[in-house]
């Protein structure tokens, strides 16, 4: 049995329709993959194939090839390929700028020769970063290939490992590991990751562990024994998981970490969510992106409690689950900051105008930086544009969601070498979408949304967009959501340029309730006085 996207378990011949347009490559023992089919050197041969237990197959995903057994027992999710392709890339990226620290160059199958530049150096130095800095030698650069356990390199845990097909594929694509820990407290699955990587001749590099992934993450939090990558990729939600996560990664360490738990992150169970994540999750269009900013609040959040703080690389919405990859640093002076870079959601429940209210305040002297409780709300008890209730979720990680000279980095990085994963397609284009959101505009208005709340026409999204910009706003898409729009222009200069496409495309008012939002917003003209210059330009575009 496999599970399908929607987390139920289906059969392998439902499994294989999801497949059906990339056909699947099954292999027996006997022509299981070669070495000179994997890349790169290797420091032990490869077993010979086991023969395949009765009812067990051979599964192929990008350079690995997994046993599997036909019994419901160890889980295979194919869907998840795009996640496991993706965080090889992230992992790569994230090993090519650390190593470079430690004298270690990283060489990856396919790739013509980069230069390199650490995104490290141009960020703020933590004690671990100096110390890293510190242990720079001035010994010859290293070569660091896949396959090959790497001295200097990253050790990676995988707490929640299945089949370890991720944790094989780790071993087998990403160079620069030292190790690869493949836990799993399942003792068959444990069994199966210990014949998958000696199947895979990474047996040198990967170690199946079978324990609760909790508890070995707390026996590793001692500072030489950290990890440099934990991926936790569960069953629904990652929350019991996290404060040991926060404490077992080294010192700018990278934590990968998927969420399925969509239903609780988006709205469905505002209090289930508080009660995992420490925020009130509400129902709103955004809800990808909210999700999201709950999983880097809590992990902020946590992170805090032990003088460490999270830096986003990526946060990805993708099909049924979210995905984050943040690096956590140690310092005490930017953790007194986490409050400051949370913030409560207004979300008014007639219209969906959003407000967002940071927790805290920041402030400097000129010397100094003080740290205080902030002002507000932000808005009245009722909204202003359409007279209905704030309800309000969060708080939410307010700040940056993606480093965007990392992802551009990983972008480039598979954009030039696209046959490496089967996936890169998809990468490249939710890599593009992501690098032109605004960075500093949090959550998002949908033109259906809009224009449902007004009983109108949905504007085309271009014109929508071109409106705010002569109006003279910033606005981007979103990867999370087709029809998203980012932006820095507040609900009023929206609803106005929602009135003037109205003009165009009028609403039977005799058909509106006078208490309904669209009513309410209807009844205002729309300004085209100084504070709106644009508004005359808007008519025109969206006329
Ligand atoms: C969704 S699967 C992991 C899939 C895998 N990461 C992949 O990409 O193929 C989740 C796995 O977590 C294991 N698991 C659940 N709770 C655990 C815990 N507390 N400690 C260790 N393993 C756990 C289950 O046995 C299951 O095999």
């Amino acid at each position: 049995m496999f599970w399908g996207n929607n987390r139920t378990l289906c059969p392998l011949n439902s499994w294989l329709d999801l497949k059906k347009k990339k056909p699947f490559k099954y292999r027996t023992a006997a022509s299981a993959p070669s070495s000179a089919e994997t890349t790169g050197p290797r420091a032990s041969e490869k077993s010979p194939p086991e023969g395949l237990l009765p009812g067990e197959t051979v599964v192929k995903e990008g350079k690995a090839s997994i046993l599997f057994p036909s019994a419901n027992e160890v889980f295979y999710n194919p869907v998840q390929e795009f996640n496991r392709d993706l965080t090889c890339a992230v992992i790569t990226e994230f090993a090519r700028d650390l190593l470079v620290q430690r004298g270690v160059k990283v060489v990856v199958p396919g790739e013509k020769e980069r230069v390199v530049v650490s995104l490290s150096e141009e960020a703020e130095q933590t004690d671990g970063q100096k110390d890293q800095a510190d242990g720079q030698t001035d010994e010859p650069a290293l070569t660091a290939t896949v396959g090959e356990k790497c001295e200097r390199g990253l050790r990676v845990l995988e707490g929640l490992a299945a089949s370890g097909l991720r944790s094989v594929r780790f071993a087998l694509e990403v160079p620069g590991l030292q190790s690869v820990t493949a836990n799993d407290f399942s003792t068959k699955a444990a069994a199966l990751i210990s014949r998958n990587a000696r199947y895979n001749g990474v047996d040198h590099l990967l170690q199946a562990s079978c324990q609760d992934a909790s508890m070995l993450m707390y026996e590793k939090r001692g500072k030489k024994e950290r990890y440099d990558v934990i991926d936790l990729d569960p069953y629904g939600s990652p929350a019991t998981f996290l404060d040991a996560a926060v404490q077992a990664v080294a010192d700018g360490g990278l934590l990968c970490i998927t969420c399925t738990d969509m239903a609780v992150m988006a709205g469905n169970s505002g209090e289930t969510c508080y009660s995992k994540y420490g925020s009130v999750s509400i129902k709103a269009k955004y809800c990808h992106e909210m999700a999201l900013r709950i999983i880097l609040h809590s992990l902020d959040q946590r992170a805090a409690v032990y003088q460490r703080y999270i830096h986003p690389l990526l946060s990805v919405s993708v099909d049924f689950y979210i995905r984050v990859f943040v690096r956590v640093f140690t310092g005490q002076a930017t953790v007194k900051n986490s409050a400051s870079k949370q913030a409560l959601i207004y979300n008014c429940v007639g219209c969906g105008s959003f407000h967002l209210q940071r927790m805290g305040r920041r402030t400097s002297n000129g010397k100094n930086m003080k740290y205080s409780a902030a002002t507000g709300p932000p808005v009245g008890p009722d909204c202003g544009h359409c007279g209905q209730r704030h309800q309000m979720g969060g708080p939410i990680w307010a700040e940056p969601i993606h480093d965007s000279a990392f992802v551009q980095k990983v972008l480039s990085a598979v954009s030039g070498n696209p046959t490496r994963f089967g996936t890169s397609k998809r990468i490249e284009g939710v890599l593009s979408m992501v690098t032109e959101e605004l960075e500093d505009v949090p959550l998002y208005y949908t033109v259906d949304q809009l224009s449902s709340t007004v009983h109108c026409n949905t504007p085309p999204l271009l014109q929508f967009r071109s409106a705010l910009l002569h109006a003279g706003h910033r606005v981007s898409l979103s990867h999370a959501c087709k029809n998203a729009i980012k932006t820095d222009a507040p609900p009023a200069v929206i609803w106005d340029v929602m009135r003037c496409w109205e003009k165009s495309n009028p609403v039977k008012r005799e058909k509106l309730s006078q208490t309904s939002p669209a009513f309410k917003i209807l009844s205002t003209e729309p300004r085209s006085d100084q504070s709106h210059p644009g508004v005359a330009l808007t008519e025109n575009i969206l006329s």
